[in-house]
């Protein structure tokens, strides 16, 4: 047996014979589902709209032009909190059987789907705040060892531009209180919740105890990981980029948040949302830049 391919209203659903599968909005060229083992990886609220109304509350969100609200006095300065591309409906360029990236791949094993985005499919607000003429290729790869997505950003225009890139993952887990996240090492962050404030991860192990809102910078290690009750459940492994932010809402946040449903939905989920958000990445004219994740999901 092949791997299936289908699309349908504004989606396109990815399986394997093994029965993981992925599936992917073109509205924001969001990740909504990612089974693996029988087992939903991917957190999406009860109250997400994915009707193409707001970007969606769970899934894998793509953050890009810019991170959280952009700076004044910068070429993002008038476009909206997390940028354009996850309220943006893209294109689908259509599925491969992968050779890339560093999954097991090839033959019935894997399958890659790609979805573009250029100044073309923009809203004319979103063009007239970022008048860039660009192209994002986001690469989705389900392979029977995990789960692969890569942001692809090629300047096509003849001046430079900069940018910040995020994938904004909502994994669900079963309990935040038996959650750890490893891996983080001695990185410094900003600590959103502490008034931005820089910090150094003191322990190895972060546990979730309350909201959580932290941008780790440079990391050296290329993995962070998510443990349950002391053992593997999800492996995120940095390509090409070396910052991560790490997001829990929890009890206040989540209440405040009209699409955020049920209210204790914090419990079952975390954000590890891998990224280059540390300053600004610049292209100059023709330049083209890649990053983004691979993660492996333990039964
Ligand atoms: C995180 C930010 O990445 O995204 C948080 O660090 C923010 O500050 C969160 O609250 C959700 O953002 P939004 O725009 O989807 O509500």
């Amino acid at each position: 047996p092949q791997p299936s391919v289908h699309s349908e209203q504004g989606r396109v659903i990815a399986s394997l014979p093994t029965g993981d599968s992925v599936e992917v909005l073109l509205y924001g060229a969001t990740v909504i589902s990612w089974k693996a083992n029988g087992r939903e990886n991917i957190w999406v609220s009860d109250a997400a709209k994915l009707d193409g109304s707001k970007p969606v509350r769970g899934g894998v969100p793509i953050v890009f032009p810019c991170f959280g609200p952009p700076p004044k006095n910068h070429a993002t300065s008038a476009l909206p909190q997390h940028g354009f591309a996850r309220n943006s409906t893209w294109v689908y360029l259509g599925k491969s059987s992968s050779e890339s990236g560093k999954l097991a791949s090839g033959g019935d094993d894997s399958v890659k789907l790609d979805f573009g985005l250029t100044s073309s499919e923009l809203s004319e607000d979103a063009k007239k705040a970022w008048g860039y003429d660009f192209s994002l290729v986001y690469s989705v790869t389900l392979a029977r060892d995990g789960l692969q997505t890569m942001l692809n950003v090629q300047n096509k225009g003849d001046k430079a531009l900069e940018f910040q890139m995020l994938l904004h993952t909502y994994f669900r887990i079963d309990d935040i209180s038996k959650v750890a996240i490893n891996g983080l090492g001695s990185a410094t962050y900003i600590d959103k919740v502490l008034n931005a404030t820089e910090h150094q991860q003191s322990t190895p192990s972060l546990q979730i105890t309350g909201e959580v809102d932290r941008v780790y910078a440079a990391i050296k290690q290329d993995t962070t990981s998510i443990t349950q009750d002391g053992k593997p459940r999800l492996d995120v492994t940095r390509d090409g980029i070396s910052d991560s932010v790490v997001w829990n809402p929890w009890i206040e946040k989540a209440k405040s948040m009209g699409d955020f449903e049920p209210k204790d939905g914090y419990k079952k989920m975390i954000c590890v949302e891998v990224g280059a958000v540390d300053g600004w990445t610049k292209l100059e004219a023709g330049e083209t830049f890649e990053g983004g994740m691979i993660v492996k999901s333990h039964a």
